[in-house]
C-alpha cells in the first residue's frame, strides 16, 4: 500500500473510488462522476496539503481530504471525507490514511481536533470512528435547510421592516 499527496490528475480515479465507497452506505445520495470530481477539486484547490490518496498495487483505492480551520483553541480539521472502494476496505488502509492525514495536520497546523459528519442511523461507519476514539459532540447539532425555502421565509420575515433595510447588490 502507498499513501501519497493527491494531485489534480488523480481526480477521476478518486471520484470513482468516492462513488463506489458511498454507493451502499447511503443510496439516497446519487453521486455522478462530475459531482464527485467537483467535490474533490474543491478540496484540492482549498487545501492541497491535506488531500491524500491510497494506492494498492498501483491503483487508487481511496483517499482522504479535509480543511484546517482556525478556531479559538487552534486549528480544527473540518469537512473531512474519507473513502475507500469496497475492495480496498478492511485492510487497514482507512486507518493508515487517517493516521497520515492527522500527522500532516499536526505537523503543519498543530491541529487540535478533527470533526466528521457521519450517518446517524447506521451502525457502520459510525462504529469505525468510535473504535478509533472519536466521540459524539453532544452539545452540537447539524442544521440543514433548503435555500429556496429559507429565502422565501426570510423574505416574508423581513417584509415588515424592508423599507428600513438597504441591501447592497451582490458582487456579480
Ligand atoms: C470507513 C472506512 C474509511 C474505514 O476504512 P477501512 O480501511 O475499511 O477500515 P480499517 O481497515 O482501518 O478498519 C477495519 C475495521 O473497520 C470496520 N469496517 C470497515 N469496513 C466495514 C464495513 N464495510 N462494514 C462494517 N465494518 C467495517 C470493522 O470494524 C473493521 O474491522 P474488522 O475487519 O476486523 O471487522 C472505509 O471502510 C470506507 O471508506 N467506507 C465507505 C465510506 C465511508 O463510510 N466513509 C466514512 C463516512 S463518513
Amino acid at each position: 500500500m502507498k499513501i501519497r499527496c493527491a494531485t489534480v490528475t488523480d481526480i477521476p480515479a478518486m471520484a470513482d473510488a468516492y462513488i463506489s465507497a458511498f454507493k451502499d452506505v447511503d443510496p439516497t445520495e446519487i453521486w455522478t462522476s462530475e459531482a464527485a470530481a467537483d467535490l474533490l477539486h474543491f478540496f484540492l484547490l482549498a487545501q492541497p496539503d491535506l488531500a491524500f490518496v491510497a494506492e494498492l498495487e498501483g491503483k487508487i483505492v481511496g483517499g482522504i481530504c479535509g480543511m484546517a480551520k482556525p478556531w479559538w483553541d487552534g486549528y480544527h480539521l473540518v469537512q473531512t471525507e474519507i473513502f475507500l472502494t469496497p475492495s480496498g476496505q478492511r485492510k487497514g488502509v482507512g486507518s493508515a490514511l487517517l493516521y497520515h492525514f492527522l500527522s500532516a495536520a499536526d505537523q503543519k497546523y498543530k491541529a487540535t481536533y478533527m470533526e466528521s459528519i457521519t450517518f446517524k442511523g447506521l451502525e457502520f461507519p459510525s462504529s469505525w470512528y468510535t473504535q478509533l476514539g472519536f466521540t459524539d459532540k453532544d452539545d452540537w447539532k447539524v442544521v440543514f435547510g433548503d435555500v429556496k425555502v429559507l429565502r422565501a421565509r426570510l423574505a416574508r420575515k423581513i417584509e415588515d421592516f424592508r423599507a428600513s433595510i438597504t441591501i447592497e447588490p451582490t458582487g456579480d
